[in-house]
């Protein structure tokens, strides 16, 4: 993305209005009065062909006849105009468009969106929009949207993908106290998307933390790209996520794979912290914008009430960061500004005696002290203190602590002076809240966001030559067969080039051929019918376990066979595979899905009823690292059993990891070809002892 072009788009330093209006009420008359209330100090260029005057500017008949540059053109005219005064704009050298008119993709016009952007970029014209409320730049003073007015000045700038959600977010910033530089409308993202803004706003000296509102993206992968480099907190609330892509999935994955998965699998990927709701995301931008991260677990909490104490102390077990006792030292020293009857072991309790002293002495003790890693402050309004006058010692005690890499946190519970101290606090820099809960949250937050900075590096792809051709091999004659889904044996094969243990498997087409096979494969054997009409074998009856003998292998091969006709007389039959029988292990599903949004992306998580009933799997985009492997075995529910529960001896991680490794680089480079794909299920031994893959299933790209 041409930076110059950006800057042109978000902060120019000249403007003209195509469709520019006198009349109040039209869209194209109120961006002007934004503009000069705002107190833009840039050049604004009223373009209408019937007017000389609007708000004592200046108007001209088209962008042609504006005698200076113009960087950025707000579009307020009709859909049908859009093309031609784009035209003219890149003619005239325009950087970028900010489109508001509505009509483009977002109603089915999908050609009109494609010509204006293919008209602007033939000039090298960026295109905002369409369908977009405006943008707005407080530190440019300019407002160039018909949202009511600049927002609350802050350090964080928003991206919505929804223009009315913007406009309400902008008003709410006065009433939330919660402060932007900049407000960015995206609406159909027709050219500039979230990635190219993402990265805008990375080196934009006036914004500390990135805010979106996000109702679908594009091109996932470029996002988590952009995401990922950012240095600064980048934070999201993704609406939409009930039906999503799940819809028509042949597999066992593309069932369970939806959009709250995959999503929350590629913000982890691109290093998002995400927002559970809106008020979430107002509370997390505050605590972004205001704080530094919270580098360790170690977070104390003061409280003059212990009621809130317990309350943030389940909170802290709810958001991941539980509570640890403070050291002895801490302790005797938070001994000195509490009463007898007080507790100073974690949450430290000053009791309700505490007033403005032992709030200064504590607040300023802890920041300074080597195990504190955050700061919660709790406070409940009592009648022998005033809020305001404890909020001051507070924020005196955090600015004479001098510790500027510790985060605090605060929550005042209480009444309208409660109330009136919390926004003091937040205007004096410190994220304060009206519960104990959110004040957890937001530390929560900080901690999270540090996390995100001690990840290992993204995961890289490495591309597999050998097995690609291999793969391609197999998957052609499939296709040559006109079949989509390939047969276990094969999927088998395909898996086996790429690393993956799979249990040895070979097709038998006669009797005394399985004869043969099991007892090179060493009895006891499994048997199961091959035919690409029968995808649900032990459902046909066509899977036979623990066959021990050779009268029972010729046993076997017919009742499969019988069975199988009698499930699908019409069934084509290759014949019976004959598979090494693998010891007993934890079962464990493997998957891969391709995403609309995001590609192909795999899937981990306990086999059996775990899958079938708890859907206890989860989700990332390839390609994956150990690390992001490892990660995945640690956040299903059923982690524990990995781990080793109930006296059972931990599973085989490393193993397990390595074949998710490789799987995620077997499907990121059989992208083209396979659409979805299942390790189901998965024997997993204990540690030391690996894994074998018993059944696979891989489903062909429609060509
Ligand atoms: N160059 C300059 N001005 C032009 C022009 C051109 N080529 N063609 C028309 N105009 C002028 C019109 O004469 C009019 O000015 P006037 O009031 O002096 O007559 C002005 O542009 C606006 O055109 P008009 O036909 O009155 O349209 P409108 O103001 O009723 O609606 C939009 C225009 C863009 C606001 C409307 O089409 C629209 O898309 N509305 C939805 C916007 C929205 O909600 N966006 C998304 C938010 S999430």
């Amino acid at each position: 993305m041409d930076k110059n072009h950006l800057n042109g788009l978000l902060r120019p330093k000249s403007v003209a209005i195509v469709g520019a209006s006198s009349t109040p009420g039209k869209i194209g008359y109120s961006v002007i009065n934004n503009l000069i209330e705002g107190k833009y100090q840039g050049k604004i260029y009223p373009i209408n062909p019937n007017a000389t005057e609007i708000l004592g500017l200046k108007v001209y008949p088209d962008v042609g006849s504006v005698p200076g540059e113009i960087d950025a053109a707000i579009i307020t005219v009709p859909a049908k105009f859009v093309i031609e005064v784009a035209d003219e704009c890149g003619k005239k050298g325009v950087k970028g468009l900010i489109v508001i008119t509505s009509g483009f993709s977002e109603i089915g016009r999908k050609d009109l969106e494609a010509e204006l952007v293919k008209t602007a970029n033939k000039y090298g014209t960026r295109v905002l929009g369409p369908n977009i409320v405006g943008t707005l730049s407080n530190s440019d003073h300019f407002n160039g949207s018909f949202a009511p007015g600049l927002p609350l000045p802050g350090k964080a700038s928003l991206i919505s993908q929804s223009g009315a959600l913007l406009i309400a977010l902008d008003a709410a910033t006065y009433t939330r106290k919660v402060g932007f530089d900049k407000l960015v409308s995206i609406g159909n993202m027709s050219d500039v998307d979230f990635a190219d803004i993402i990265d805008f706003l990375e080196d934009d000296k006036d914004t500390y933390c990135i805010s979106l509102y996000i109702e679908g993206l594009k091109d996932g992968r470029r996002f988590i790209e952009s995401a990922r480099r950012a240095k600064k907190p980048v934070i999201a609330l993704k609406s939409g996520i009930s039906a999503h892509g799940a819809a028509a999935a042949a597999s066992h994955t593309g069932s369970l794979a939806g959009a709250t998965k995959i999503y929350g699998a590629a913000f982890k990927q691109a290093g998002v912290i995400q927002a559970a709701d809106l008020n979430d995301l107002f509370n997390r931008t505050l605590t972004l914008s205001l704080q530094p991260a919270m580098k360790g677990d170690n977070m104390l909490i003061l409280t003059n009430g212990g009621g809130v104490g317990v309350l943030a102390t389940d909170s802290a077990e709810k958001y991941g960061i539980p509570l640890k006792f403070a050291p002895e030292e801490l302790q005797t020293e938070m001994k000195k500004h509490m009463p007898e009857f007080g507790s100073a072991k974690n949450p430290v309790d000053l009791t309700g005696m505490a007033g403005n002293d032992w709030y200064y002495e504590s607040v300023k003790y802890a920041l300074t002290d080597k195990w504190v890693d955050g700061l919660v402050v709790l406070y409940c309004e009592t009648a022998i203190t005033n809020p305001t006058e404890i909020a001051i010692a507070m924020k005196k005690a955090i600015d004479d602590a001098g510790v500027k890499e510790k985060p605090v946190t605060i929550s005042f519970v209480g009444g309208e002076k409660s109330d009136a101290a919390i926004a003091w606090l937040v205007e004096n820099g410190i994220p304060a809240f009206n519960a104990p809960d959110l004040a957890v949250n937001a530390i929560a937050t900080l901690r999270e966001y540090a996390k995100i900075h001690e990840d290992g590096a993204a995961a890289e792809f490495v591309p597999n030559e050998k097995a690609r051709k291999a793969s391609l091999e197999i998957i052609a004659k499939a296709r040559a067969d006109g079949r989509n889904a390939l047969t276990e044996i094969e999927a088998k094969q395909v898996f086996s080039v790429y690393g993956l243990p799979v249990t040895s498997t070979s097709l038998a087409k006669t009797e005394d051929e399985a004869v043969n096979l099991a007892k090179k494969v060493g009895f006891p054997v499994v048997m199961k019918i091959v035919s690409p009409e029968i995808l649900h074998k032990s459902e046909a009856g066509g899977v036979k376990v623990n066959v021990k003998d050779e009268a029972a292998v010729r046993e076997a091969f017919t009742t499969i066979l019988k069975n199988a006709k009698a499930y699908n007389a019409n069934a084509n039959i290759h014949g019976i595979a004959v598979q090494e029988m693998a010891p007993w292990g934890t079962e464990v599903i493997l998957g891969s899905t391709t995403d609309p949004t995001f590609g192909p992306t795999v899937m981990f998580g306990l086999g059996g009823i775990f899958v079938e009933v708890l859907k206890d799997v989860t989700f990332r985009v390839t390609p994956v690292s150990e690390d992001q492997a490892d990660e995945m075995l640690s956040e299903i529910r059923g982690a524990p059993i990995i781990a080793g529960a109930r006296g059972e001896s931990p599973r085989d991680r490393k193993a397990l990891t390595e074949t998710i490794v490789a799987y995620s680089n077997m499907i990121l480079e059989l992208k083209d070809e396979v659409a979805e794909s299942d390790a189901n299920p998965v024997l997993v031994y204990e540690a030391g002892k690996g894994l074998k893959v018993v059944d696979a299933r891989i489903i062909l790209t429609k060509k």
